[in-house]
């Protein structure tokens, strides 16, 4: 079957089952998309289809329709998403690990909700677990985007 990353389209052998993620990191190489849960919990898997956030270990890669960008696919080290400077910005990123999956989930709702509140950030990204606790620091980056 084909399927389109980052505006790169493949083609890829695999049984449709096979969740999105498994497929991303382990037959394409992209790793931003990070293993958390493997069960739709935490959001460490988090990147758009067709411009929403999907938790990739939890899409059957059979039943993608449209385009998938991850978070290589965001931005670029020359041109960052608003989401990705602005987290560079305040520092958001503590160990790291669930950051591809915040900025994901940041990036959609941003797309579709203008000058939120704390309190539409708060509920847009409390699904999306980060043990550091980070989550002061992505409300303000959320908060600068948005700007
Ligand atoms: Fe997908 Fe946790 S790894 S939601």
């Amino acid at each position: 079957m084909q399927l389109t990353v980052n505006k790169k389209t493949h083609e890829i052998d695999v049984e449709p089952e096979m969740p999105l993620l498994w497929v991303l990191r382990d037959e394409l190489g992209i790793t931003g998309p990070k293993f958390g849960c493997g069960v739709g919990f935490c959001g460490a898997c988090t990147v758009h289809v067709g411009g929403v956030a999907m938790r990739s270990c939890s899409v059957p890669v059979g039943s993608v329709k449209g385009l998938v960008t991850t978070i290589e696919g965001l931005g670029n080290p020359k041109a960052l998403h608003a989401v990705q400077a602005a987290w560079v910005e305040h520092q958001v990123a503590q160990c790291g690990y669930c950051q591809s999956g915040q900025i994901m989930t940041a990036a959609a709702f941003l797309s579709s909700v203008r000058n939120p509140t704390d309190q539409q950030i708060d509920d847009a990204m409390s699904a999306n677990l980060c043990r550091c606790g980070t989550y002061p620091r992505i409300r303000l980056a959320l908060k600068t985007a948005a700007q």
